[in-house]
């Protein structure tokens, strides 16, 4: 897929302060490039501190604004300090993007996830997404305004095939507590919204569906009416929209990202 030179090249994040938990993953790092190119100061959570490095190496000396904190979400003291630290240095908070989450490498069928599994998708995904809100918000308030993304999945919107019900329902209580937020932090002109992927092959997925046999691979494509997989860059651009001044009266939604795979109502 081509990329839009002219949209890479918008400043329309200059100077804003944008954190992203899960920022060194597949997707969050995409992101934190798209927003960094964009001009935005960015602060990385993420508990995977080789790979917060390697972004850090990759920015050292190139003029960009990018911090990072190793940090566990479901560690709300741990969550507090390092954004208080992140805001520090980046003069405030303006945008989270909360993407640290995923099934992380738990069953898909019922009779294999025991209670350990379950615990640990709803506290990384939920309980995660509240601390790292639950942090911002001071910053926000205080600066007159900010935007909050979460990160729900095809997976909590619709049974999907390719994971099990812990992620399911930690994707679905994402919905919930997006909405509540939005609700709440509407008269702080805080924006919350949600967005929903599709299948976006990151290195952990690529490798997933290049194990599939051909006509499984071709039942996943064929499922997408748009006839083909994303790239990840595909979910970094509706991001950043959200995070926009394009979208100021939006809030409390979710936006689905999936090639039209899945149509809600
Ligand atoms: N890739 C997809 O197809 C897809 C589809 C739908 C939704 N999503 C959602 O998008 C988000 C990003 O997914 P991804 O594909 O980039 O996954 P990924 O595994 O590449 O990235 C997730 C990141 O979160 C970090 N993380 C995991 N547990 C953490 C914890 N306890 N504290 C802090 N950081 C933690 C990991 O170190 C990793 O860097 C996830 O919430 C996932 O559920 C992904």
């Amino acid at each position: 897929m081509a990329v839009n030179v002219r949209y890479m090249t918008l400043q329309r994040f200059k100077d804003k302060s944008v954190l992203i938990s899960g920022g060194a993953g597949g997707l969050g790092s995409v992101i934190a490039a798209t927003f960094i190119t964009q001009g935005a100061k960015v602060g990385i959570l993420d508990s995977n501190i080789d790979a917060i490095n390697l972004i850090l190496d990759k920015y050292k000396s190139t003029g960009s604004v990018v911090v990072g904190r190793q940090v566990d979400v479901r560690d709300s003291k741990l969550v507090d300090q390092s954004v208080a630290e992140l805001a520090q240095s980046l003069g405030g908070v303006d945008v989270l993007v909360a993407a640290a989450g995923g099934s992380l490498g738990t069953p898909r069928d019922l009779e294999q996830i025991t209670e350990i599994d379950l615990d640990l998708v709803l506290d990384v995904n939920v309980k995660g997404t509240f601390n790292c809100a639950k942090a911002v918000v001071p910053y926000m308030k205080k600066s007159g305004g900010g935007c909050i993304i979460t990160f729900s999945s095809i997976g909590g919107r619709s049974a999907s095939p390719v994971t099990g019900v812990a992620y399911a329902a930690a994707k679905a209580a994402i919905l919930g507590l997006t909405r509540r937020l939005a609700k709440e932090l509407g008269e702080f002109n805080i924006r919350v919204n949600s967005i929903a992927p599709g299948l976006f092959l990151t290195n952990r997925l690529e490798g997933m569906f290049s194990e599939m046999s051909e006509s499984e691979q071709a039942e996943v494509i064929n499922a997408i009416p748009l006839g083909r997989m994303p790239s990840l860059q595909e979910c970094a651009d509706p991001v950043l929209f959200l995070a926009s001044s394009e979208a100021s009266y939006i809030t409390g939604i979710v936006l689905d990202v999936n090639g039209g795979r899945m149509m809600p109502n």
